[in-house]
């Protein structure tokens, strides 16, 4: 990965002067001194009797926002819960009329979300000296979706594409990139969703948190048309999840307990397996003086609960897409309406990839081809774009029901009885010869399902298995 540094220089450069407001400006705590008359929200210092509103909004919702805003830095971020406070402060607009008082105008969102973004690029920057925590990578792909701008084209770079790079080994964490990756409508690999299965058909073997999070992944999946077919198999999972419901009305501690509540929010057919009103008592029980839930970010993750608004419903955030993978069957109310779009999705991508074929064990022939196609091209369709260009990748592939089988290339056709076999992989540099690609590299689904990112290097090595 070390061309990232280089994309990132050239970001930053980008990002200051192609945005309306200044990167040096909110670096340099210019908004300091403004903070406060700058505020449109009431101060703290309020008297906690709430004026009656026309449609009455929990007083715990009220104060757990009230808390939220007093918390605010003076560069307008949340410390290092920015991400976490701008997804629920987003989510809420759901409540617009109602908290118009206390929510933040969209000039200061919009300071916030800028100064999110330094955040990430600084993370980014620093990325070999401290490793990117994939849970942290993935609360900001989520608060990115959720504020209209798409991850996988932060300032040039796919943040979807660094996210899964790596499959992460803890289950919980890995639940909550392949959320991410889904709320960002990526594509999400057989295998990932096997491995989601796998965990939630064994819920007694995982923390409660992880299971949650696998559903509300799951639940993130089936919206794809082309998962619906897993709807069923969510329905024994949640409602042993749903069992888990202690007498005090949790799930053990404030942070599983709303995130349970955002994993079955709305599931109906659940309603007689747990009381959502013991856990919404819970949860209100449980808010400090200040309207507090302990800390800023755990306080988000129970407002998303409080709000029946979980991680799961980014993906329907209508940003201004259009999206026939889209299922319109589940509620999101007034949450569309009051969102305004700042991505431009319309607008179709074209990325560059390159493509090499290797002849040999101890590659004795190799040749290299550089294809910009639109973002979501399959990498058999690159293959044709190859063979169009130039003869050297001519191929021959079988056809079965799971796709395209590439058995010849460049006058090479696999010989099983000899072992030898064309093997492809997807790599992040361009392949050097002198340092052939480990076999983890392998490209873990065939041409067909392979979509191709910006950055991608794809090579097909002839070799001796
Ligand atoms: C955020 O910062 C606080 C204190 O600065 C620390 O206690 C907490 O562990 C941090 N959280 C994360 C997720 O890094
Ligand atoms: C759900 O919990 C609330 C509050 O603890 C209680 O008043 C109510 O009776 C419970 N409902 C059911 C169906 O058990
Ligand atoms: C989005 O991109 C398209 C194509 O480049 C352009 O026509 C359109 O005006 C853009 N929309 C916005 C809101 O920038
Ligand atoms: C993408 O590439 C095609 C042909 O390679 C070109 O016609 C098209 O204008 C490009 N689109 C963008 C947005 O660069
Ligand atoms: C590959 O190179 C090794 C040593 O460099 C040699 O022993 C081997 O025979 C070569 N294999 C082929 C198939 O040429
Ligand atoms: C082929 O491999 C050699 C090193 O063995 C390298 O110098 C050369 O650039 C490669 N050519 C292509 C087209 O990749
Ligand atoms: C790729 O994107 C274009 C435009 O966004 C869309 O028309 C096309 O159906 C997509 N193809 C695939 C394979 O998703």
């Amino acid at each position: 990965m070390g061309h990232l540094a280089l994309v990132l220089g050239f970001s930053l450069i980008a990002f200051g002067s192609s945005q309306d407001l200044d990167l040096q400006t909110s670096i340099t705590h210019d908004y300091k001194e403004t903070t406060e008359p700058v505020r449109v929200t009431s101060p703290a210092t309020e008297p906690p009797t709430e004026k009656p509103t026309e449609k009455s909004i929990e007083s715990s919702i009220r104060n757990a926002l009230k808390f939220l805003i007093s918390q605010r830095e003076s560069d307008w971020s949340w410390r290092n819960d920015t991400s976490k406070v701008l997804t629920a402060l987003k989510l809420l607009n759901v409540y617009e009329d109602v908290l118009d008082d206390l929510l933040p105008s969209a000039y200061e969102m919009q300071l916030s979300s800028k100064q999110m973004e330094i955040e990430i690029v600084i993370m980014l920057w620093r990325h070999h000296e401290v490793p990117i925590p994939p849970s942290q990578l993935a609360e900001y792909c989520l608060a990115l979706n959720a504020l209209c701008y798409d991850p996988r084209q932060f300032h040039g770079h796919d943040l979807i594409g660094t996210l899964q790079h790596h499959e992460s080994t803890n289950d919980l964490d890995f639940a909550y990139v392949t959320l991410a990756a889904c709320t960002a409508r990526a594509h999400v690999r057989k295998k990932q969703i096997r491995r989601l299965l796998d965990i939630a058909n064994t819920a007694k073997d995982h923390n409660i948190d992880t299971v949650a999070m696998t559903i509300l992944a799951l639940r993130c999946i089936v919206m794809d048309h082309r998962h619906r077919n897993l709807q069923h198999s969510l329905r024994r999972p949640s409602i042993s999840l749903a069992r888990q419901q202690q007498s005090d009305g949790g799930f053990g501690n404030l942070y599983n307990t709303a995130l349970v509540m955002q994993a079955l929010d709305d599931m109906t057919e659940l309603k007689s397996h747990w009381n959502k009103t013991a856990a919404k008592a819970y949860l209100e029980s449980r808010q400090d003086p200040d309207g507090a839930y302990t800390d800023a970010g755990l306080t988000s993750d129970v407002l998303l609960a409080l709000i029946d608004k979980g991680l799961g419903v980014i993906r329907l955030m209508d940003c201004g897409r259009h999206d026939s993978d889209y299922d319109n069957n589940v509620d999101i109310e007034g949450l569309t309406k009051s969102l305004s779009p700042h991505g431009n999705d319309s607008e179709i991508r074209n990325v560059t990839v390159t493509y090499s074929l290797w002849i040999g064990s101890n590659i004795t022939e190799n040749c290299t081809i550089s294809i910009t196609a639109p973002r979501n091209t399959s990498f058999y369709s690159i293959m044709q774009m190859a063979m169009d260009l130039d003869p050297h990748f001519t191929f021959e592939a079988s056809e079965w029901p799971n796709g395209h089988y590439v058995h010849t290339l460049a006058g090479y056709k696999e010989e099983p009885m000899g072992y030898n076999y064309w093997l492809l992989y997807r790599l992040p540099e361009l392949p050097d010869p002198t340092a052939p690609p480990a076999n983890q590299l392998v490209a873990p689904v065939g041409v067909d399902d392979l979509l191709i990112e910006e950055g991608d290097h794809y090579l097909f090595w002839y070799k001796k298995l």
